[in-house]
């Protein structure tokens, strides 16, 4: 089975569960996940079991449609209420990714003003949670077309993190220009920084070049600065979590330093995000919450034997900001701009 050809987020319309693909297995197994109670959506953003930022925006869409259809509440205001407060806890479950309280605001407020009665409650959700999952095929696919403009066939191209089709439903961010580039014959060389401590980049975005074809090398994180030097990197494509008013970004810890690099090097370092991720109530980078995870991630989680001391402490911050002088455009699906002023 190739991984490219299961969505990575979906709702089975019969059962009326979310589907996801356990994307901590990968890249040895490819197990679905079914869901349809909070908890284990809480869990499942949590421990990255789906991950990536729009990816986890259109689970927690059909997730919590999924939730909604099995409450049993035939109050509306009752129903309502209970299900705002499920809505808020599965909010809680990561704080960076603003594409995740966007899609729960955006289920929310399709029945916040709707007085009929509970299935019509459930009908709107359902749809509102397909609309979210459609459109993000439909922007992922514009995001492609634009990315592709920007890069020639044969280019080196360096990338952070997954932001390919396994952090969306189909397509990625800023891998669908590779993915649409090999559909139309055209050849890349991928490099993925494996991406510490959760190595995004070696387990998913290799897996994924691989499957779709492409020519992938896999490198440690301090290795992009010899690969530029080699002059290897034509463009640094990453993705991004929350895209700040005044266009910096929150993505992957890890990337400001590649976009660094990148200044140094003279290589263009391109964001690609839906407009979903920008996030205009935020002015800038510093007012970004970082999600802090747990320090075994850094220590022990992929080693057969603890590999750091014991009571060493850990600083385990999962994204970084990456300011917007750094960035030479944002790629998004209503065009390519430098601020998001430019659309917004
Ligand atoms: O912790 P993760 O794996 O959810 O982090 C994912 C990233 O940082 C991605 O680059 C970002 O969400 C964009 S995905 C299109």
């Amino acid at each position: 089975m190739n991984i490219l050809e299961i969505d990575t987020v979906s709702l089975d319309e019969k059962t009326k569960e979310l589907v996801i693909i356990d994307q901590t297995k990968l890249p040895n197994d490819i197990e679905l996940i079914r869901i349809s109670d909070k908890e284990t959506l809480y869990n499942a953003i949590k421990l990255l079991q789906v991950r990536g930022a729009p990816a986890i925006g259109v689970a927690a869409a059909i997730g919590m449609y999924a939730i909604a259809s099995r409450l049993e509440v035939d109050d509306i205001s009752d129903f309502k209420s209970e299900y705002k407060r499920i809505s808020d806890y599965i909010n809680s479950s990561r704080p960076t990714a603003v594409n995740l309280s966007w899609a729960l605001n955006r289920m929310y407020d399709t029945i916040a003003d709707i007085s009929s009665d509970v299935n019509s409650l459930k009908e709107i959700l359902h749809n509102e949670a397909c609309k979210i999952r459609d459109e993000d095929i439909a922007v992922c696919e514009k995001l492609g077309e634009y990315g592709l403009s920007l890069i020639k066939d044969g280019d080196g191209i360096l990338t952070h993190c997954n932001a390919g089709q396994l952090a969306t439903v189909r397509y990625g961010t800023a891998l669908a220009p590779i993915h649409l580039g090999l559909r139309k014959g055209m050849h890349f060389k991928v490099f993925t920084d494996e991406t510490r401590p959760l190595l995004q980049g070696a387990r998913l975005s290799a897996f994924e070049m691989c499957s779709a074809g492409a020519d992938t090398t896999v490198i440690c994180d301090n290795m992009a600065s010899s690969v530029m030097k080699n002059g290897w990197v034509n463009a640094v494509f990453v993705g991004a979590d929350r895209i700040a008013a005044n266009g910096d970004v929150a993505n992957k810890i890890g990337t400001s330093g590649v976009a660094v690099l990148a200044k140094y090097y003279n290589i263009p370092f391109y964001v690609v995000a839906p407009t979903s991720t920008i996030d205009m109530n935020c002015p800038d980078g510093k007012h970004i919450k970082i999600e802090q995870r747990n320090e075994d991630e850094v220590t022990s989680m992929w080693y057969k034997k603890r590999m750091a001391p014991e009571g060493v402490k850990v600083f385990n911050p999962a994204f970084d900001v990456t300011e917007n002088s750094l960035v030479t455009a944002i790629i998004t699906e209503k065009g390519i701009i430098k601020k998001p002023s430019e659309i917004f």
